[in-house]
Formats: structure tokens, C-alpha cells, sequence
């Protein structure tokens, strides 16, 4: 039937997102930075990399190669087995595994594999990657399966970069267990309702590094669509991975520096304060910031604030109040104002519909229709065109 193969066609798709390798280069630099501020965070830790595949994974080098400059108790490192990925590569088993005592040929495409270091192997006085201790799980199934469900309650730390279809279901299964991680997602993850009360609340922060270098990812040699090769290899674009943590940094406790608003008027370079200042919205008590740069030291009330805001919020100077638009919790509910009654959408082709859920939106009121589409109009603000503003987080300076 065509429509069963469009979802499995779709599903495999999806599932390739699941299947893009981190760089070890930018697993050492946001590790190191977390060592820079707390040089004991591994110490005497047992560090879980589940959803791994620790023969080609480089949490499983990085980690393995630092054991004993991090003073690391334990390591595991496990891997989804490849028969049950959606998107199978071609399948070998590397000389390592196959060197390794306990290789089993029946095992080792259908079970998860388990590496393990604690101690040293080969007595060669020193605990390194050649220590590692590799077996098979009993269960194929995925990282909510019981056996892995006991790793994870054995860890301390939990380090990965998870399936990206997983991502919610991933963060849950950490936090029921109340561990420390350190794990990649997108930028779409921190809207999620999953994910943005943690961030509010303070429970999950952004990563230290987020520079543009880290957005390539490798992905398995049979992929065909990627976009660079480099040294044989091929990579992928992620255009915002984010990065989400519990283990604290230095970056979160540096205050942005900030100017007034009179001074951001005249320094600032940016458009949008050049052109508006900051606008009020129509329906919420509050004002734009479409900048982060332009974050006024002197606004004592609500600011709604780009949601890249969150890779330099500092909890000591801001507080996060919601997410726009997620509806308000009640205690929040007075910030909106105004609510549009019979809110009609204005698309380019001119064709319109009714669109109520603009009251979750910022608006932006103007007298004359917006350049740009879709805009809205309501009977509550007659002769008067709305613009609808992009996802927003609501901030004000901590008193
Ligand atoms: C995004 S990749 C990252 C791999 C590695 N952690 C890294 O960063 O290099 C996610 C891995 O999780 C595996 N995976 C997919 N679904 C899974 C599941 N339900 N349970 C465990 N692992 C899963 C994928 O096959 C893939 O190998």
C-alpha cells in the first residue's frame, strides 16, 4: 500500500538522523571546559556512554584515553545492536571485537555490546583504552530495557549524543533516575514541553561550546546523502545542535555585559532597536528585545528575548519566566492583556483563515499591513494588522 511505504520510507529517513557521529575534537573541548571549572567533576565517577557504538565512538576514546587523568572509577560504554537500527549500515565487526576473548560471531550483529574499564587488563601498569573489556547484553532491545536501565542507575555521569527521534523520551530516562549528564540535541529540543521547564527551573543549561565548528557530524560510509568528505570520511550539517548539561561551567555565572537602553539606542547596532526601540506588544505586558546584545540593563520588567538568548543566560542575573508560545501557566496569566476575538490569518496568496491561536503569539500592532506575510487581523483592534512575532523567551532581571 502506498501509504504504509511513505511512513516506512519516512521512518528510515528519520532514523538516519539517528545514525551522526560527534567529532572527537569538539567531545574534548566542551569536556575540557567543565574541567577548567571543576577539576575533580570525574573524579571517582562511574560515567555511562549508552546509545555508543564504542568501537567507533569518540566518547568511548576520549573517555577511555583520559581514565586515569580524569581519575575516573568506571567506564561503560554500550551500543544499540545493529540489527535493530532502523538504518542498518553494512555490517563488520572491527578487528578489535574480533580479537577481543569474548567475540562471539552469533552476538555480535544482534546484541547490544557492553565495554567496560575499571582496571588494568594487560598489567602494563597503566588503565587506557587497550584495557577495555568488551561483552555482549543479553537484550537487543533499546536503552529503556531493563539491563540498560541498571547501567544507567550505576552511573554517576551519563555522556552521549542519543538518537535524535529519542530526545524526549532520552531526557525523561535520565531524569527519572536524577543523574548528571552531558548530551546532544537540536535546537527544537529546548521548545520542547519536556525539555523548557527544566531549563526554566534550572535543572538543564546549554553547553560551554557552541561555536560553529561543532555543527559536522560524521555519518556511516553507505549514507548517500551528506555534505563533505574529508580524509574519506563523510559529514553532515546539523545547523543548531544543542548541547544540554546538568554538570555545571563557567559560562553559565558570566553576566552578560549590558548597556541602558538609552545607550543601546545610540551605541547599538543593531536594526531593529535602531529602527523600532523596543516595542511594546499589543496582548502581553511586556517589550521586545529582538537582540540579545540589546538586553537593557535598566528594564525591570518582562522581556521577551530570542530563544538563542539561552546560550548565554546566567541564572544569577536573569530569570527565566516562560516560553512563548506555550500557553502561560496561571500564575503567569496577567501578563496577557489582550486577547483577539475571531483572529483571521492573511496568507501572500491573499487567501485568508481563522487563526485564534495568534493570543499564544507576541504581537506587534501596526496601521498598516505588515510587509511581510502572513499577518492577521481581529474585530478586536479594528482597522489595525498584526504581526506575529517568532518563538520567544520571557526573561526579567533577578532582583
Ligand atoms: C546520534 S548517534 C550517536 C552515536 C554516538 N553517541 C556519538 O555521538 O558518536 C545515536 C546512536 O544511538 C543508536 N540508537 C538508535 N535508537 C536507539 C535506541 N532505541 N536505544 C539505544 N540506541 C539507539 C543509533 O543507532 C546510533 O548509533
Amino acid at each position: 500500500m502506498p501509504q504504509k511505504s511513505n511512513a516506512n520510507l519516512h521512518k528510515a529517513n528519520k532514523a538516519k538522523n539517528d545514525e551522526f557521529y560527534t567529532q572527537y575534537p569538539d567531545i574534548q573541548k566542551e569536556i575540557n571546559a567543565y574541567l577548567e571549572y571543576n577539576p575533580d567533576v570525574f573524579r571517582d565517577k562511574t560515567i555511562l556512554l549508552p546509545c555508543d557504538d564504542p568501537e567507533r565512538s569518540n566518547f568511548t576514546k576520549f573517555f577511555a584515553q583520559n581514565f586515569e587523568p580524569f581519575w575516573i572509577k568506571k567506564l561503560i560504554s554500550t551500543s544499540f545492536a545493529n540489527e535493530s537500527k532502523i538504518y542498518k549500515d553494512d555490517y563488520k565487526p572491527t578487528d578489535f571485537e574480533t580479537q577481543s576473548p569474548k567475540f562471539d560471531k552469533e552476538k555480535t550483529n544482534i546484541k547490544w555490546k557492553i565495554y567496560v574499564l575499571d582496571h588494568d587488563t594487560n598489567q602494563n601498569w597503566k588503565i587506557d583504552v587497550d584495557d577495555l573489556e568488551r561483552e555482549y547484553l543479553e537484550w537487543d532491545w533499546d536503552f529503556r530495557s531493563d539491563e540498560v536501565k541498571k547501567l544507567r542507575d550505576e552511573a554517576d555521569i551519563i555522556i552521549t549524543n542519543p538518537p535524535f527521534s529519542l530526545f524526549r523520551e532520552f531526557v525523561a530516562w535520565i531524569m527519572e533516575a536524577n543523574k548528571k549528564f552531558v548530551i546532544i540535541g537540536n535546537q527544537n529540543a529546548i521548545t520542547y514541553k519536556e525539555i523548557f521547564p527544566l531549563i526554566k527551573e534550572n535543572k538543564v543549561w546549554l553547553w560551554v561550546t557552541m561555536d560553529s565548528s561543532n555543527r559536522w557530524f560524521q555519518v556511516p560510509d553507505s549514507f548517500t546523502e551528506f555534505h563533505k568528505i574529508e580524509n574519506g570520511k563523510k559529514y553532515a550539517f546539523v545547523a543548531w545542535p544543542v548541547r544540554f548539561t546538568n554538570l555545571d561551567h563557567w559560562r553559565r555565572h558570566k553576566p552578560l555585559p549590558l548597556m541602558t537602553m538609552a545607550d543601546n539606542v545610540k551605541f547599538n547596532k543593531n536594526k531593529e532597536i535602531q529602527e523600532h526601540w523596543y516595542q511594546k506588544y499589543d496582548n502581553y505586558d511586556a517589550i521586545e528585545v529582538s537582540n540579545v546584545n540589546a538586553i537593557p540593563s535598566d528594564y525591570d520588567w518582562i522581556m521577551w528575548v530570542p530563544i538563542s538568548f539561552l546560550r548565554k543566560y546566567c541564572p544569577e542575573q536573569f530569570e527565566i519566566i516562560w516560553l512563548a508560545p506555550e500557553r502561560l501557566s496561571e500564575k503567569e496569566s496577567s501578563l496577557q492583556i489582550k486577547r483577539y476575538i475571531n483572529a483571521i490569518q492573511h496568507k501572500a496568496d491573499w487567501t485568508t483563515c481563522s487563526w485564534n491561536k495568534v493570543n499564544d503569539w507576541p504581537v506587534i500592532v501596526h496601521d498598516k499591513i505588515p510587509n511581510k506575510f502572513p499577518y492577521y487581523t481581529s474585530e478586536t483592534v479594528q482597522n489595525k494588522y498584526l504581526e506575529v512575532l517568532y518563538a520567544r523567551i520571557l526573561i526579567r532581571h533577578k532582583k
